[in-house]
């Protein structure tokens, strides 16, 4: 195992994969870094000269992809030989809560990692460092080297787990300003060689002091860890916000007075419609999983708690809107603005937005939505998703399907988005939607106007006084 590497091959160009090996690739000019993905299309994007066309929007990711593609980062489709040549290899596959079986709905879905790593063994022609990125249930890089080792008795393989913080639209700035690295290795020498390695990798822009290195499971705990006590702040908080509904305090000065206590400091304590995203559910769901494995029922219920009550708050959001409308939204135009999961992100996983569409289509309403960076296409796909998973359509082209997605339109401006619609639903907390002609905007709906902030962006006292009816969240 060698203590310092040349290539760099990523198997998963997605929304991990991609920006990390970016910027990788642009700290070290004297790496090659190779990322390879089954999927052609994603491919092809990474490699389309209009940099607008990147697969994934994030701020600053063009200017690195500019930068260093072509140098010494490289997209290509052939998973062979990117793994023939990389000397450390990264999984940054998608790990999705599984839908079937065993752990149905709670568990990781492990089957592309396992498949990469029959891969690499079947492929691999010398010995290599297995970095697992994609965020995995603790004690999964004992698997991966065991099937590595049952498939290639001939080459050695370290197995280290590197779990990604990035948080979406502000990804390259946390991996160019990362708070720490974490790399999980195993205690004998070839594990104590592969960490080196990375660190190496690492130590090219992050200072050594914030490269933290452990044992494999502490790392691959730390990443579900790190998630569910984030998330839990923001389900705190939510579950605050409905109590000041009822009491008449406001959230936000409640999350100001307790955040300047150095103890709970400022951040993640913004209520809102619910988190979403492709981890903090999934992590949660893994780590309760994992306890019930364990036998440790107390422990899973106690981390349960903080996804059901997201869940509350997305339906208390949406029974909000119906109840506001006088108990029926029934033919009535409701317009979301926005659909990504958090702003800055083309990325819709998990979006609150999907639930709460789905709730008031329930009740037959009309839903607009206008988001500055999702596709129409993505948003259908969305609703289409959740509407199988719950069992209300059986299959993608089924009448019931096309009944409540006739009800569903998508624009590409925001104003005729709110045309003659009944009340505005802000979903995502994009800066483009404070800087509108409000009063413009009142003008052209129906009386009485309603928005439903659902991230509390908007300037409540100005829109109260051009006649809107506002509602925040936590706003008593
Ligand atoms: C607490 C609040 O901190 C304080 O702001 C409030 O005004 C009164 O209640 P106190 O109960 O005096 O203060 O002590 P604190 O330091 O908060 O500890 C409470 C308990 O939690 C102790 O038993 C302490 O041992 C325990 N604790 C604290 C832990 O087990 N782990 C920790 O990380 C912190
Ligand atoms: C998260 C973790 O932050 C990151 O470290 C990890 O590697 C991946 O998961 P991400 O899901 O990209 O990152 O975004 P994050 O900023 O954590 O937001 C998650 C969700 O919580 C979003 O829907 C966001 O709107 C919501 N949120 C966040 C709140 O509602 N309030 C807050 O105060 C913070
Ligand atoms: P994440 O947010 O974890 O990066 P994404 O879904 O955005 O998840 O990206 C994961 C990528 O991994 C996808 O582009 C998918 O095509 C790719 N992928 C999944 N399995 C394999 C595999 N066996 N070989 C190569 N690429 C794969």
């Amino acid at each position: 195992i060698p203590n310092q590497v040349k290539t760099i091959t990523c198997i998963g160009a997605g929304y991990v994969g991609g920006p990390t090996m970016a910027v990788i690739a642009k700290n070290c000019p004297h790496i090659r870094v190779n990322v390879v993905d089954i999927n052609p299309e994603r491919i092809a994007a990474w490699n389309d000269t209009d940099l607008e066309k990147l697969p994934i929007y994030e701020p600053g990711l063009k200017e690195v992809v500019a930068e260093a593609r072509g140098r010494n980062l490289f997209f290509s489709t052939d998973v062979d030989q990117g793994i023939r040549d990389g000397q450390m290899i990264f999984i940054s596959v998608n790990t999705p809560t599984k839908t079937y079986g065993t752990g149905k709905g709670m568990a990781a879905d492990l089957k592309y990692v396992e498949l990469c790593a029959r891969q690499i063994a079947k492929v691999a022609q010398e010995d290599k460092i297995v970095v697992e990125k994609s965020t995995l249930p603790v004690r999964t890089a004992e698997s991966i080297k065991r099937i590595l080792q049952a498939e290639d008795t001939e080459h050695n393989f370290a197995i280290l787990s590197n779990p990604e913080f990035l948080a979406e639209g502000t990804a390259i700035d946390d991996l160019q300003h990362a708070d720490r690295m974490l790399i999980g290795g195993e205690e004998d020498e070839n594990g104590q060689r592969a960490i080196e390695a990375l660190v190496n990798v690492y130590a090219n822009w992050i200072p050594r002091e914030r490269l933290i290195t452990t044992r494999v499971w502490s790392s691959e705990l730390s990443k579900l860890t790190a998630n569910a006590v984030l998330a839990q702040r923001v389900s705190s908080i939510n579950a605050i916000s409905a109590l000041c509904e009822r009491t008449g305090a406001d959230v936000d000065e409640v999350a100001h007075a307790i955040g300047m206590d150095s103890r709970i400091g400022p951040k993640f304590l913004k209520a809102s419609v619910g988190f979403g995203g492709s981890c903090f559910q999934k992590d949660i769901l893994n780590l309760v999983y994992l306890c019930r494995h364990f036998n440790l029922p107390e422990v899973a219920d106690y981390w349960e708690q903080v996804v059901k009550l997201n869940d509350y708050q997305k339906h208390r959001f949406a029974k909000n809107i119906v109840d506001s409308l006088f108990n029926t939204v029934s033919g009535k135009k409701i317009t979301f603005l926005g659909w990504a999961f958090k702003k800055d992100t083309n990325d819709t996983r998990e979006s609150a937005a999907i639930y709460v569409a789905k709730e008031l289509l329930d009740d037959h309403a009309e839903i607009h939505v206008y988001d500055p960076k999702v596709t129409k296409e993505q948003i259908f796909k969305d609703l289409e998703y959740l509407l199988t998973q719950k069992g209300d359509c059986h299959s993608e082209g089924s009448e019931a399907m096309r009944n409540l997605l006739q009800r569903v339109t998508v624009h590409t401006s925001p104003y005729p988005a709110m045309d003659e619609a009944h009340a505005i639903a802000v979903l995502t907390e994009w800066d483009e939607f404070k800087t509108y002609d409000w009063k413009e905007i009142y003008n052209n709906m129906h009386k009485p106007a309603f928005i439903f902030d659902g991230r509390n962006i908007l300037n409540a006292k100005e829109l109260a006084e051009i006649g809107f009816s506002y509602k925040g969240i936590g706003k008593g």
